[in-house]
């Protein structure tokens, strides 16, 4: 997929990419068939990319444009299972050797493929080294398909409006880490455990969330909202002080977390 932009706009435009690539010469012949260039990730900012994304060997990596497969290799070194695609028959050639050196051939794979087409819903984690177009592109794609709790790891590009939650830096380089906001959005009905139902009116904009509690004639704001994956906390203050409301939202019910001081509660999904 041919993004229209040229080799000296990538350059020039996106710092991270400041390095020429290994092999500049191929690379510029196939600029027009390939959205970003090959410039590798260094590999001691690979092992900071899987650390924020706390990569190990419950997780299912796919990298979108792999390059040479360093980053899937690598997630395959601390025992994950992992999937590179790139459109390039060369890098996956080299993808392949790598992993094979690496002795990880058994769970790292590789696929000449288009990244944009790609199906992410298995990945626990999803790397990028693209661009700021590309990672929009994808972001209605990692929104939706990727289970809620699953991690995003960038570098160098961020995702627009979509605050990252964590973000770090080497040698001058960002990464950027987002964690899949559950959907929180909507209305629901939250029982305290203690006979009251009060409505939970949900306004959601990714992993920020504000809102009301609405019951026993009053309306009350939710406050420190925080959302991470399926994690979901907030606070009400209530007449004998603040409560904490802690849960795990799933697709039509928020669960307490039974080890919480309010563990008593639950809400429905009413809208
Ligand atoms: C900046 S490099 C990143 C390589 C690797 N992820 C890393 O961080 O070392 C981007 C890679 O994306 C690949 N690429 C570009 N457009 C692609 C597309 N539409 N589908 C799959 N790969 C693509 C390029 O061939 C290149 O290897």
């Amino acid at each position: 997929m041919a993004s229209g932009l040229s080799r000296r706009q990538l350059l020039a435009g996106a710092g991270a990419f400041s390095l020429l690539p290994c092999d500049a010469a191929p690379a510029v012949a196939r600029e027009r068939e390939y959205d970003v260039p090959f410039v590798p990730t260094p590999h001691l900012l690979v092992q900071r990319m899987l650390d924020l994304a706390g990569v190990g060997p419950s997780d299912f990596l796919i990298d979108l444009g792999c390059g040479d497969g360093r980053i899937a290799v690598a997630a395959g070194r601390r025992g994950a299972r992992a999937l590179g695609v790139d459109l390039d028959p060369l890098r996956i050639q080299e993808a392949f050797a790598s992993a094979r050196i690496a002795g990880v051939e058994e769970r790292v794979n590789f696929r000449i493929q288009d990244l944009f087409r790609t199906p992410i819903f298995e990945a626990s984690v999803v790397a990028l080294y693209l661009l700021p177009h590309i990672n929009l592109q994808l972001r209605p794609r990692l929104l939706t398909e990727l289970r809620p709790g699953s991690r995003i790891v960038s570098h160098a590009f961020n995702m627009g409006d979509w605050r990252a939650d964590r973000e770090d830096m080497l040698d001058g380089r960002r990464i950027f880490l987002w964690i899949v906001p559950a959907v929180a959005d909507g209305e629901w009905i939250l029982s305290d455990g203690r006979g009251e139902t009060y409505q939970l009116t949900l306004e959601q904009r990714f992993q920020d969330v504000t809102g009301a509690m609405t019951g026993g004639g009053r309306v009350r704001d939710i406050r420190d909202a925080v959302l991470s994956g399926t994690r979901f906390a907030f606070t009400i203050d209530g007449d004998s002080g603040p409560l904490v409301y802690r849960g795990i939202i799933g697709d039509a019910a928020i669960e307490a977390d039974p080890a919480s001081a309010n563990s008593g509660w639950r809400a429905i999904r009413s809208t």
